[in-house]
């Protein structure tokens, strides 16, 4: 029987529903399905995310963290770290469908030894002051708000000389590296890698508004390891200053590859944003699930209706294309992070203000 007649005969006796189940149960047999049944699902009208909306407060979850000090030692976990896993996707290790995010903690004296991994990651100081991270012999000291890049396949380790604790949220693009599955990874034996660059070697060479000769500029990862709190405060300072307050963000800035003017990674995109006291945001959207950390003040991000209240050191995050807005009761600085710049690329990112 030719395709036509099959057609024909299928359209005279197996139309029911109990003739489709036996239908689909013979396709499936051949490892194939209908599309019809699942149409809706696949291609939303819009983004629905899996992901909800979610905040961890640092005042609950630091005592746990510090408490895994006593529990492992930085070298037999190699990192120690407490994963956010999104409370939609437990178990995957996971905040957003595409994102890793964790809390890491160096005990005085600990060290993290040497790796490098297809993933690529970055460090926002939440607690401490004065532990270090290696990348590519770059040896930079950390306080609390610096945002250190290790682009993928960058050798890094850790280390914490000062006398206190040190706990920073990791974000890395593990999952997108996954989803491709392209992801390698290599440990070295030795302790640390001999420092060959001094602390913030990269950003006054890099970040001054000049480039050495011979400056490869093609490069898609920023050449600069630690954006300093100390110098990035400043410059949200002078926005505010001059008036330049989004009505849906404040005074924001994009965290830059000097190089490119691009995102400083080519899978993350990061920006720091200062509220006003009493600033009240307007509504956002965007297809990019983003994680928030308050670094200073206090407020709240209503997500989907929902309060999200939060306080320095917090960490929180919202979903794709869910409506938000953020409120600030006292003076506020925002760090956010996302896979806008993969989005981007592909040409998916979307926004409505
Ligand atoms: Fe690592």
């Amino acid at each position: 029987m030719n395709v036509v007649a099959q057609a024909k005969q299928g359209k005279k006796g197996n139309g029911g529903r109990g003739g489709r189940q036996a239908y689909y149960e013979r396709i499936s047999k051949l490892d194939m399905a209908p599309l019809w049944e699942v149409l809706k699902a696949i291609i939303p009208d819009e983004p629905k995310t899996i992901c909800a909306p979610a905040i961890w407060h640092f005042k609950d979850v630091s005592p746990l963290v510090a408490e895994s000090g006593s529990l492992i030692s930085a070298q037999e976990a190699t990192r120690r770290v407490l994963v956010l896993e999104n409370p939609k996707l437990r178990g995957q290790s996971r905040i957003t469908q595409s994102l890793y995010a964790g809390l890491q903690l160096i005990m005085p004296g600990e060290i993290a030894p040497p790796h490098r991994h297809s993933p690529a990651a970055i460090r926002f100081i939440l607690d401490g002051e004065g532990a270090y991270t290696q990348v590519e012999g770059e040896k930079t000291v950390m306080s609390p708000g610096d945002f250190v890049l290790t682009p993928s396949g960058t050798i890094h380790d850790h280390g914490n000389d000062s006398k206190k604790p040190m706990i920073w949220l990791d974000v890395l693009d593990v999952p997108t590296v996954n989803f491709f599955e392209t992801c390698f990874y290599e440990h070295f034996e030795y302790e640390r890698q001999n420092t060959r660059r001094d602390h913030a070697d990269s950003l006054i060479r890099y970040g001054s508004g000049v480039l050495p000769d011979g400056t490869d500029t093609a490069q898609r990862n920023s050449p600069i390891v630690n954006y300093p709190y100390a110098k990035m405060r400043p410059i949200l300072e002078r926005l505010v200053r001059a008036g330049d307050i989004d009505p849906h963000h404040g005074a924001r800035f994009r965290y830059a590859n000097p190089l490119t003017g691009g995102w400083v990674m080519p899978t993350m995109g990061a920006h720091l944003s200062l509220l006003p006291k009493n600033f009240k945001g307007k509504h956002y959207q965007a297809t990019d699930s983003t994680i928030f950390v308050c670094v200073e003040g206090e407020g709240a991000t209503k997500v989907d209706g929902k309060a999200l209240e939060w306080g320095a050191q917090d960490v929180f995050v919202v979903p794709s294309w869910m409506t938000h807005s953020h409120a600030a009761r006292k003076e506020s600085v925002l760090f956010s992070i996302s896979d806008r710049p993969v989005q981007e690329a592909l040409g998916l990112w979307r926004e409505k203000v």
